[in-house]
């Protein structure tokens, strides 16, 4: 526990045990989560959804190449690695790592340069994430997004998409689609011209709106999901010219939000 650090915010600690001066490789690792210019991915399936959807990968880390290889020709023989693994000892494995991790192997990527306005300009529907407060439920959110072929996902509040968290709870698929964060509702998105020509249809969903059916979400809307306790504020909400609700069984308050997006990509 003691040389675990509790957060991301944290430096991991120096490896105690290991004697030789960390590599750039390794150095890049330890830090690229502080870093906006890099994305780190943990696991397996991350590292796959990363080369698929033409990242660009700087390191890849692991104290078990041979596992690692044996995983990859396993779940993804498809993707051949753009760069060499880095073998490291597990002084440094967990040095780097910070927690214990289920698969052995940490990638830096760089972090695509996508703003606010490729976002909104992506043809397609829109999911707009509204202060997401659990980094796995955002992480989700953009996983399913990405499966459904949805153009894009805007995160309005202060939780990073491309943090380690939501990059692992996306599988690394914040690289399949443009996925971006801004403090305050984007206006543009409401005012502007979106890829069909007007002003993309703003839909929310809310479990106080009209049941959802199929086709009731237009293939280029933004969807607007609220956050986990308190739901869509009434700012958010005012934006939108059609609230759906998707039904549920009496006494059951809501839905996961990741869930709810699911619900509304695939059947709305
Ligand atoms: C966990 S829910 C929020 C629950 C919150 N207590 C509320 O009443 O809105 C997170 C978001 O998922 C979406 N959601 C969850 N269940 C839903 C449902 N049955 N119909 C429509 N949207 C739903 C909404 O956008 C909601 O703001």
């Amino acid at each position: 526990m003691a040389d675990m650090p509790a957060a991301y915010g944290d430096d991991p600690p120096e490896a105690a045990d290991h004697p030789d001066p960390p590599t750039a490789a390794v150095q890049l690792a330890r830090h690229a989560h502080r870093d906006p210019a890099y994305v780190r991915l943990e696991g397996v399936h991350a590292l796959k959804h990363a080369v698929r959807f033409g990242a660009d990968v700087e390191v890849v880390l692991s104290p078990d190449p041979p596992r690692l290889h044996a995983l990859l020709a396993e779940l993804a023989p498809d993707v051949g690695l753009p760069v060499p693994v880095t073998p490291v000892d597990m002084g440094t494995w967990r040095a780097v790592a910070g927690r214990e991790l289920p698969s052995p192997v940490i990638t830096i990527a760089r972090r695509p340069p996508v703003g606010v306005a490729e976002v909104l300009a992506a043809p397609g529907r829109l999911v707009v994430l509204e202060d997401p407060r659990h980094l796995g439920n955002l992480g989700a959110a953009v996983r399913v997004a990405a499966a459904a072929s949805a153009g894009g996902v805007l995160v309005v509040g202060d939780a990073d998409p491309w943090h380690p968290t939501a990059v692992r709870g996306a599988a690394g698929l914040q690289f399949a689609l443009p996925v971006a964060r801004t403090a305050a509702w984007p206006i543009a998105l409401t005012t502007g011209v979106g890829p069909s020509g007007g002003p993309r249809p703003v839909v929310a969903l809310d479990t106080g709106g009209t049941s959802l059916r199929a086709g009731a979400i237009a293939p280029d809307a933004a969807i607007l999901v609220g956050t986990e306790r308190g739901g869509l504020s009434a700012g958010i909400r005012q934006h939108a010219e059609l609230t759906v609700a998707i039904p549920m069984r009496p006494g059951v308050a809501s839905l996961n939000l990741a869930t709810a997006v699911a619900v509304a990509l695939y059947a709305g």
